[in-house]
């Protein structure tokens, strides 16, 4: 986790530095720092909690200095407060550094620098780079070549920036298993450039254009006034600059109070972008995966959080359409087994971030034993999506709140297109049957936009249950993954202790819960699984459970049976009903966790891209 930046350039860095971490600040947020560096040295500003403090602290006391590196952290090693905010610095303030990542072997380092005299201040992992390279300069060694001689004694992941005292015109920047891009403005008119580094795209808006992105093994080396000199086990290496196609606007709240609201009121833009890119002419587009689809028996979806859920949808759609045999794998667990690799087995990697630790490590362990990988990521970027065979882009745009959201709906339309695909390799997708479906997908933006406009309901259950010490999401079939899924977001923003069930399996001992006090929401849409879901809901309220149901509005049984009713619209196709039945939960949780007087975009203890286990 964590987010990094760095500035090199005309501008007074810091007030550049923190629009960076601003952006980054989904990556963890528990301190921030920055340190400038000018030829009087190097300037520290550090604050416990939340950007703001710092932001504060620096108006107190302000930095100067075109020149500097940032931070903005989500603690492994150490308390989340000041002292062990970055930058660190080593003993005798001759170099900061800001690292993304954990130093495994930073215990043994520790010892070996404290014995040559190196006094710590902090219990961080990250402190024993400032001390390693601040001592290598002493053996005699220059900026980079420091540099280059600690990233073969460091064991674990990193991207770290540095800067020496010495040298205050420059930043070093190593890349080993976590992200960091460099950025650079278009050339002024003396040729100029301004330089920037960034844990991801949005903290390299407005000031850079164009982008790279290290390698694992890169060192980077950015001077004033615009060079950028990158090399990989000593030998010199051209970056590949691409232009940024971010905008700025995309980084932005725009009207709304949080980046979840905008980005639950985005989904039938996202929906809408995704099929315009999957279809043409009413008939499916099939990206180019360098896959024989046909041969795939098996497919292994790996996935953590909200993308497990949408992979369990995946699984869904790929039995009913395309009669592959499918699992669902929750990364963490599937790394660390030995998991059979046969022919024909596929494993597909879904990641909004395309950064999470334990799926970038499913898919390096997938790819050992000679299986192909295809990452569905919203980040075309990132890790994932350059280390799979083939990549299903999502196109939902920067997702900034932790809690997914458009990220989710997208994935899994995607999943729905991708067992399209499969089904049609396998000629098993009669073309009016695709024709129908196709049809069923264009009608989503509309269905979301029609759903998403009736709140009135989910206000009432929230100003009702917001005070609820717990909560239970009923589905069955495809609306099981989306109980579990409404519970996630319940527990992420508003921290209630909330769960998703089979309603099927609710019987076998989880209906012990069920008291006047507890809300239980229950999925019942018009589809095939409606009667059995009528009948679980007649068992919860047979015990005095209060009921939401989630449906069609105008279903007079449900209503009937429920307190409440979230109004949700029906989709031509079942299978896609789940992209519809979310979105309510989606908004209930947002209301509860506004009345709990949650942060929802920064819930506590959390950061939205997990890059470590
Ligand atoms: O970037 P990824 O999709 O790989 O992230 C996986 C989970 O960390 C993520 O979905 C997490 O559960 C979200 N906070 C859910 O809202």
């Amino acid at each position: 986790m964590c987010g990094i930046a760095g500035y090199i350039g005309p501008k007074v860095a810091a007030p550049v530095l923190t629009v960076a971490l601003e952006r980054l600040k989904y990556r963890g947020y528990d301190s921030a720092g920055l340190v400038t560096a000018t030829a009087d040295g190097l300037h520290l500003r550090r604050a416990e909690g939340r950007l703001r403090n710092l932001q504060e602290k620096l108006e107190r006391e302000p930095v100067s200095g075109h020149v500097g590196i940032a931070h903005t952290r989500w603690a492994t090693h150490g308390a989340p407060c000041e002292r062990n905010a970055h930058p660190h610095l080593d003993g005798g303030c001759t170099v900061a550094v800001v690292h993304n990542g954990i130093i495994e072997n930073h215990d043994h380092l520790r010892k070996e620098l404290q014995a040559g005299g190196a006094v710590f201040a902090s219990e961080t992992d990250t402190e024993v780079i400032p001390h390693l390279l601040a001592r290598l300069r002493r053996d005699g060694l220059d900026a980079r070549a420091s540099v280059r001689q600690a990233c073969t004694l460091l064991e674990g992941s990193y991207a770290f920036a540095a800067i020496f005292a010495d040298e205050p015109e420059r930043i070093l920047v190593a890349r080993k298993g976590s992200p960091v891009l460099i950025g650079r403005s278009r050339p002024a008119a003396d040729g100029s450039r301004e330089l920037m580094i960034a844990s991801d795209i949005p903290a390299l808006l407005p000031h850079a254009q164009e982008m790279a992105i290290l390698d694992d093994g890169d060192i980077a080396d950015l001077r004033a006034p615009g060079t950028v000199e990158v090399e990989h086990d000593g030998a010199a290496k051209i970056p590949v600059f691409k232009r940024i196609e971010v905008t700025a606007d995309a980084v932005d709240k725009g009207a709304y109070d949080s980046f979840m609201a905008k980005e639950i009121a985005e989904q039938p833009a996202v929906l809408a972008r995704l099929l315009d890119s999957r279809v043409r002419g009413g008939r499916l587009v099939e990206p180019d995966l360098g896959l024989d689809l046909k041969a795939v028996n098996h497919i292994v979806f790996l996935a953590c959080g909200t993308s497990w859920h949408a992979s369990m949808l995946g699984k869904r759609f790929l039995e009913a359409l395309a009669r592959v045999h499918v699992e669902v794998d929750i990364s963490s667990e599937y790394r660390y087994r030995n998991p059979v690799a046969s022919g024909g087995t596929l494993v597909v990697a879904i990641s909004q971030s395309g950064e999470t630790a334990d799926t970038l490590a499913g898919v390096r362990l997938a790819k050992s034993k000679f299986l192909p990988v295809v990452g569905l990521v919203n980040v075309v970027t990132s890790t994932i999506a350059r280390e799979a065979d083939g990549v299903l882009p999502l196109l939902a745009g920067p997702e900034i709140g932790v809690a997914s959201t458009k990220a989710y709906t997208a994935q899994v339309l995607g999943l729905f297109l991708f067992a399209m695909q499969v089904a049609r390799a396998k000629g098993l997708l009669p073309e009016a049957e695709e024709l129908r479906l196709l049809a069923a997908c264009a009608a989503l933006p509309e269905l979301v936009t029609a759903t998403l406009a009736d709140e009135t309901a989910v206000v009432e259950a929230a100003d009702l249950f917001a005070a609820a010490e717990a909560t239970v999401f009923l589905g069955r079939g495809g609306e099981h993954p989306t109980a579990l899924e409404g519970a996630l977001k319940l527990k992420e923003i508003a921290y209630i202790a909330a769960s998703g069930y089979p309603a099927g399996e609710f019987k076998h001992g989880p209906i012990a819960l069920v008291s006047r006090h507890l809300p239980v929401i229950a999925l019942c849409p018009r589809d095939a699984m409606r009667e059995k879901m009528l009948s679980n809901i007649q068992e919860v309220r047979a015990r005095a459970g209060r009921i939401i149901g989630v449906g069609a509005g105008d279903d007079p049984q449900l209503r009937d049976l429920c307190d409440l009713v979230f109004p949700v619209r029906s989709a031509p196709e079942d299978l896609l009903q789940p992209i519809l039945s979310i979105l309510p939960l989606q908004r209930y949780a947002y209301h509860v966790a506004q009345r709990r007087g949650c942060d929802v975009d920064q819930p506590r203890n959390l950061a939205k891209s997990v890059t470590v286990e």
